[in-house]
């Protein structure tokens, strides 16, 4: 049975530069889909960002946190034309991208207790009921993102629609290994996108969740 994915695969336009990009920077920067596991090259803290769209924010972040590496994963061609663009012309380091499903890659790529943060920032929000199935914050998506941070690693999510903001906030809430936290791993820059959001008044919510040091006891 085919699954139920939290993207429909767009055509949309490739820019000549996006496309370049992805045949001449996807070698420099990107990673395959496999199922070798993520690792920091120089042991750094290790991040994943769960559609990273057009890579503003990875960047932002990335560029004030030269201490840590990240891994972004988009399905979207165009969008990861522009990251890998950006990442090139920034001259980072510490960023590299995979083009895929992240909850493939969760599973497949990233070792259970490896990640300092994972980092999901305005997932698709399926406003329609019969769609919500297909929202990316579910409670096996959260079991999987938890068991993937190492104890103490942050969840931080946003979304700038209310409804999405409850049930993330809901299913992290019920997830045994999560625990609410302060702050996240990194400030969120705002993007162009959010400014957007703000100015049709849609009000933003950040949520940051950490993984419990020591497993909870048994209910
Ligand atoms: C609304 S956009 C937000 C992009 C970006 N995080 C931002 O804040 O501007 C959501 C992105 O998630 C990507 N996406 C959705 N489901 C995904 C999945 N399972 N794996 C990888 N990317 C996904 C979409 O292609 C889209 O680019």
């Amino acid at each position: 049975m085919r699954p139920i994915r939290s993207y429909v695969l767009r055509q949309g336009r490739t820019t000549p530069a996006q496309k370049r990009a992805l045949d001449e920077l996807f070698p420099k920067y990107g990673l395959q889909f496999s199922g070798e596991k993520l690792t920091s090259p120089r042991h750094a803290p290790l991040v994943l960002e769960i559609g990273s769209g057009m890579g503003e924010t990875t960047i932002a972040i990335a560029r004030a946190h030269s201490e840590a590496d990240f891994v972004a994963v988009e399905v979207h061609g165009p969008g990861v034309g522009s990251l890998l663009n950006a990442i090139e012309r920034e001259g980072l380091a510490n960023v590299r991208v995979i083009r895929h499903d992240a909850v493939e890659v969760l599973e497949q790529m990233v070792g259970d207790v490896s990640l300092a943060a994972i980092h999901l920032f305005f997932p698709d929000p399926w406003p329609k009921k019969r769609h919500h199935k297909r929202r990316l914050v579910q409670p096996e998506t959260a079991t999987l993102m938890a068991r993937k941070l190492a104890p103490g690693g942050i969840l931080h999510a946003a979304t700038d629609w209310p409804d999405y903001a409850e049930q993330m906030a809901a299913v992290f809430g019920a997830e045994p290994l999560l625990e609410p936290s302060e702050r996240g791993f990194a400030a969120r820059p705002v993007t162009k996108f959010e400014s957007r959001g703000q100015r049709l008044g849609h009000p933003i919510r950040d949520l940051h969740l950490r993984r419990r040091q020591t497993a909870p006891a048994a209910r």
